[in-house]
């Protein structure tokens, strides 16, 4: 078997994880599917040059053919072999971040093939910082790369453990790499560069302020009503749990939950602040304190909305993160998750 691996991303990996990375290299390689972690969220990957296991990917998540594939590739050194270009802030940015939490969208090479990009110009890639994730890209050597989604369906919540993927796509995958839970939880923030001004498609791991000091210029925050860029998590309603969720200010949370506590609903609400520490005596609510600091609060957010999924409850009632710049992510995630839920629940009643 060919080895080609770079020892220095491998030096936290145990035997165990060592060989489950070339056996999944061996599926990669054969046309297969496998499942791997990365520090935000765990992909559902595929050999970029297989196109059945690119066609595989978007069946197994049920993903429309026009939403692009984001590419991982090992190294900064490859990015030039992926792109047309590399403008001067792309270099920048990618130098300061990588590995780690942030996707660029550049003009594409013709190595990238059209049913990455859904068939558009760009290609959206990234250096993924999780040691199984590099180890299994300098397996699979130079000018491979894996193009991954989400680990999840189409819309619903990212996968940040291995026992996520399993709920989610079973059998359906060929391979589940266990990487444990994901460090940043939400996932990678996208930024599209333009004449060297560069705009956020979407929030994630990396803040913005994170951005503009690495740069020393303002990043603009594309609107979300800019449905024009084919970004599925640009679409309003997504990262969604099937219980249906509500966003709610601070000071409306528990009155809202009682009203509808009183109809007999199950509520769970989920706070953040100390102000909402203590719950009003109720059969019919439930509490859960998220963390006050937003890293940690993105790193529990999916797993919690996951559990509350499955506890039995009619709705989930979730206090309204700050309006900072540091809490962006986790309130893009919640409103799109929120979007329209509760008209959909309650509408029939
Ligand atoms: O953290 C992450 O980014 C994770 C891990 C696995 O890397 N991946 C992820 O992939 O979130 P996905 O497919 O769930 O979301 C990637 C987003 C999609 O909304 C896609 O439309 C967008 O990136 N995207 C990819 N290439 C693009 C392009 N050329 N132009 C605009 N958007 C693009
Ligand atoms: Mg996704």
């Amino acid at each position: 078997m060919e080895s080609t691996q770079d020892l220095s991303n491998n030096t936290t990996l145990t035997s165990t994880q060592q060989a489950q990375i070339m056996a999944a290299a061996d599926i990669l390689r054969a046309g297969g599917t496998v499942a791997f972690p990365t520090e935000t969220v765990y992909g559902l990957g595929a050999d970029i040059t297989n196109a059945s296991a690119i066609s595989k990917i978007y069946r197994i998540k049920q993903r429309p053919v026009d939403h692009p594939l984001i590419v991982h590739i090992s190294s900064l050194s490859q990015l030039a072999y992926w792109v047309q270009e590399i403008p001067e802030a792309a270099w920048t940015l990618a130098r300061h971040f990588w590995p780690g939490a942030l996707t660029l969208i550049l003009p594409r090479s013709r190595h990238v093939p059209d049913n990455v990009t859904g068939g558009q110009d760009t290609v959206g890639i990234r250096v993924p910082a999780h040691p199984v994730a590099l180890a299994l890209l300098d397996t699979l050597g130079p000018h491979r790369a894996l193009v991954a989604p989400s680990a999840n369906r189409f819309g619903r919540i990212s996968p940040t453990m291995a026992a996520h993927v399993q709920e989610e796509l079973g059998s359906d995958v060929d391979m589940i790499l266990d990487g444990g839970a994901c460090d940043v939880g939400l996932e990678s923030t996208i930024i599209r560069i333009c004449n060297d001004s560069v705009t956020v498609l979407r929030p994630g791991g990396i803040p913005l302020s994170a951005l503009e000091s690495a740069l020393d210029q303002p990043v603009t925050l594309a609107h979300k009503a800019i449905s024009a860029i084919r970004t599925s998590g640009a679409l309003p309603s997504h990262y969604a749990p099937d219980t249906p969720l509500s966003l709610y200010p601070a000071e409306q949370i528990w009155q809202s939950a009682l009203k509808l506590a009183h109809e007999n609903y199950r509520i769970l609400v989920l706070t953040w602040s100390d102000t909402n520490k203590i719950p009003p005596i109720n059969p019919f609510i439930e509490h859960y304190s998220m963390p006050s600091d937003p890293i940690a609060y993105g790193r529990q957010l999916y797993a919690q909305l996951r559990q509350l999924d499955h506890s039995g409850f009619d709705h989930i009632f979730v206090e309204m993160p700050p309006d900072q710049p540091v809490w962006l992510a986790i309130t893009d995630r919640l409103e799109r998750a929120s979007y329209n839920q509760f008209d959909k629940k309650h509408e029939h009643k």
